[in-house]
């Protein structure tokens, strides 16, 4: 080797060894948050806000050492804005991350820019089966659940105590209909039979004609997905209807987390399903309750959880690739062999980047939805489509 091609090969080895410009200029990292901060879901969103701000301040405002600068959009619940909402977060402020969202609907079209421009996006909520289906991608994670789910534990729950015909009621878009095709797969294949699937337009809150449909239909239970603002007011008027005395009514654990205290005496002893609960009674849930009451003054519910570890997910992969977040198969071979160590109880990321995590029987009780057991242990989503 002559005198020159040494120097290249030492030029080489020196960039090679060279830490990327983003670490030479101590560039913060940017994270961006799709959530909805209006609408019928904003308390959803500024609770997983509250909750990913929770676990950087735990981590002394730094993820793999590197300072985060935070930028936000309220995408308003609404799909037919998400691309441009989106874009805004990758064209524009050329985020490194992006969190993001609660709406299904949204959620997907968030999917298919991260996917398009490579962009690393954490859903912390939105359960489109699709984004960890046939949308699923190496760039694209979940802390939270898929539509499937906690469904399909409700319907294993209703034909195990005994429930022969169900009704089914929700709002017509994915996470209503994906929710209503889970309870049903889990509760046909115990005995029963969905005999009717109700519907009305995402974010309606007219239920009286459909109510009064379901109490001449007399079922032997009802299944529903809400959640939010539509959550509180679908509670209250089944029972001032009424039918909270003769029909019992089961949920996805959306129809009463963090909607208690606007349900009041509606919601008692009602059950449902999901990934979180109060009176876990845990180490772990009790210090991130006890951080998260102290520093928002609020009760934190499961929308909180979800994004207290989206940014505990983001801390594990990039711990990995040492802050770089162009390494996106080594972060994501990070996560799949990562225990979370969530405020829910342990969980771990399937090969479709979704969590596998047990559900639990919910009833509420005063204020809190008390977990009575585990409905479903170490459910993994079925990841239907996804090639990863
Ligand atoms: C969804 O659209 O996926 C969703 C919204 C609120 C709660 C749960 C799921």
């Amino acid at each position: 080797m002559t005198f020159t091609h040494t120097l290249g090969a030492l030029a080489a080895a020196a960039l090679l060894a060279a830490p990327p410009a983003w670490a030479q200029a101590g560039a913060k990292l940017k994270v961006g948050f799709m959530l909805p901060y209006t609408g019928t879901y904003a308390a959803l969103g500024s609770a997983i806000e509250n909750g990913f701000r929770l676990y950087v301040q735990e981590q002394g405002g730094k993820l793999a050492g590197r300072e985060i600068e935070f930028l936000k959009v309220d995408d308003e619940s609404d799909p037919s804005k998400a691309t441009d909402n989106v874009n805004k977060l990758i064209k524009r402020d050329q985020v490194d991350v992006i969190i993001g969202t609660v709406h299904s609907g949204v959620a997907m079209a968030m999917a298919k820019a991260a996917r398009e421009s490579n962009t690393l996006l954490i859903v912390p909520n939105a359960g489109a089966d699709a984004v960890t289906g046939p949308m699923c991608a190496p760039n694209i994670f979940r802390s939270s659940f898929s539509n499937w789910q906690p469904a399909y534990a409700m319907g294993d729950v209703a034909a195990k105590r005994g429930h022969k015909k169900a009704i089914t009621i929700t709002w017509k878009y994915a996470a209503g209909d994906e929710s209503v095709a889970g309870f049903k797969e889990a509760f046909e294949k115990g005995g029963g039979q969905v005999v009717k699937q109700l519907n009305l337009p995402f974010p309606n809150v007219e239920f009286q004609a459909l109510l009064t449909e379901i109490a001449a239909a007399k079922p032997d239970a009802v299944y529903t997905f809400f959640a939010g603002g539509g959550a509180v007011k679908f509670v209250k008027d089944y029972a001032a209807a009424g039918l909270n005395k003769t029909i019992p009514l089961y949920g996805a654990g959306f129809l009463t987390d963090g909607t208690l205290e606007a349900q009041g005496d509606a919601a008692q002893g009602l059950l449902t399903t999901l990934h979180y609960a109060d009176g876990l009674n845990t180490p772990r849930d009790n210090a991130f309750r006890l951080a998260y009451a102290k520093a928002f003054k609020l009760q934190p519910d499961v929308y909180a959880v979800q994004g207290y570890d989206a940014a505990q997910m983001l801390g594990v992969g990039l711990n990995a690739v040492k802050g770089d977040v162009s390494k996106k198969a080594e972060f994501g071979a990070a996560l799949k062999a990562a225990k979370i160590d969530s405020p829910r109880g342990p969980f771990t990321i399937a090969k479709n980047n979704n969590p596998v995590q047990d559900f639990y029987l919910r009833k509420v009780e005063g204020k809190e939805n008390k977990s009575i057991g585990i409905a479903v242990k170490a459910l993994a989503d079925p990841g239907r489509g996804c090639k990863l």
